[in-house]
């Protein structure tokens, strides 16, 4: 299941590869499209120019996440360091840059290694390099996969623990039952007596929450619409990027942001032979955000197999940090 593939390994201390990455992009795509509410999966965001976009949303003035969880990170990294131990190997589900992850590392007594598991192969892989100059001593394994499908992760020399990291609220990105199944999975992945330092977002005024995915300077908006260019230049489609425009919606009764792509007048698309109706109005469902208050994230935790240690929030009470323990 595993291969490693011809990679040059300079800083690094391993690197794996699952193949599982790209290979049912297509026919996810069709059956998607294909549904009545028409939807793509939000893991095809990121390409390498998703993944650039997205860095800037962490920047944008309006989107508060990122900036809280990396105070909350700072403020408390030394609890975070006593709790964990020393000789730790972390884990980190969707690393993208790996910047959070140095917060957690500076702050670790004699940490053993770093596994970032992003699906975004070649940003995967500079993001480690980079990683690797900065921490010399430490064991730098980065992992191509799409890390919501089972995952063998390699065994490390000299670790004493092994913790997971999964910050940016990612864990909302999923519906709960996935949720669920996600943390059954790592809680397997990672082995009894193991961690997991997760982020998550909280229940908040919905105007807050519309500024953070509908942007002023658009950059949300254009992040949203790339996943159509993804498709275009992997698929040989001709998705008209014009025809579509960002929408964000509340859903009350789900306690979720999503994002959708609506088509502004009646058009078709090809894709790969396909051809795809588009009416007016109509929307493409991309992505959903669900936020949580800490007594819903802690029995969710709780139902996956997991016990609340301990959990941080800001003044304002924007974000959570969650530290878990494999039951
Ligand atoms: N985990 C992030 C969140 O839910 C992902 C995200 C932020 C996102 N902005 C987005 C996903 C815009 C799609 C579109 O906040």
């Amino acid at each position: 299941m595993i291969n490693k593939s011809k990679v040059d390994l300079g800083p690094l201390y391993d690197y794996y590869e699952f193949d599982h990455t790209e290979d049912n992009f297509l026919p996810a795509v069709i059956e998607g499209l294909s549904l009545p509410q028409k939807q793509l999966s939000s893991k095809y965001f990121y390409d390498q120019t998703g993944s650039s976009l997205f860095e800037q949303i962490t920047e944008l003035p309006e989107y508060y996440p990122t900036r809280t969880e990396i105070g909350l990170l700072k403020t408390h990294a030394k609890e975070f360091s006593e709790l964990i131990g020393p000789g730790a190997s972390l884990v980190e589900f969707g690393s993208g840059s790996s910047k959070k992850v140095r917060i957690i590392l500076d702050a670790l007594q004699k940490p053993s290694a770093y596994l970032p598991i992003d699906i975004s192969k070649d940003y995967l892989i500079e993001s480690a390099k980079d990683l690797a100059r900065s921490y010399p001593d430490l064991i730098v394994v980065p992992i191509s996969a799409d890390y919501t499908r089972p995952l063998v992760l390699p065994v490390i020399p000299n670790e004493l623990v092994r913790v997971g990291f999964f910050p940016g609220s990612t864990i909302g990105n999923f519906t709960p039952e996935e949720a669920i199944k996600f943390l059954r999975a790592v809680s397997i992945d990672l082995g009894t007596g193991n961690g997991l330092l997760i982020g998550v977002d909280l229940k908040k005024d919905t105007d807050i929450l519309f500024a953070a995915y509908d942007d002023e300077a658009g950059v949300t908006a254009e992040f949203n619409l790339n996943i159509l260019r993804h498709i275009n230049r992997e698929l040989g489609a001709d998705l008209d990027l014009e025809g579509f425009k960002h929408e964000v919606r509340w859903e009350a009764d789900k306690g979720r942001i999503e994002m959708h792509l609506v088509s502004k007048y009646d058009q078709k698309a090809s894709i790969n032979g396909h051809i795809f109706r588009f009416a007016a109005g109509e929307s493409i469902h991309t992505e959903d955000s669900h936020k949580y208050t800490i007594d819903a994230f802690h029995s969710l935790a709780e139902e996956a197999g997991w016990r609340s240690h301990c959990h941080w929030t800001d003044s304002n009470d924007l974000f959570s940090i969650h530290y878990l323990q494999v039951r």
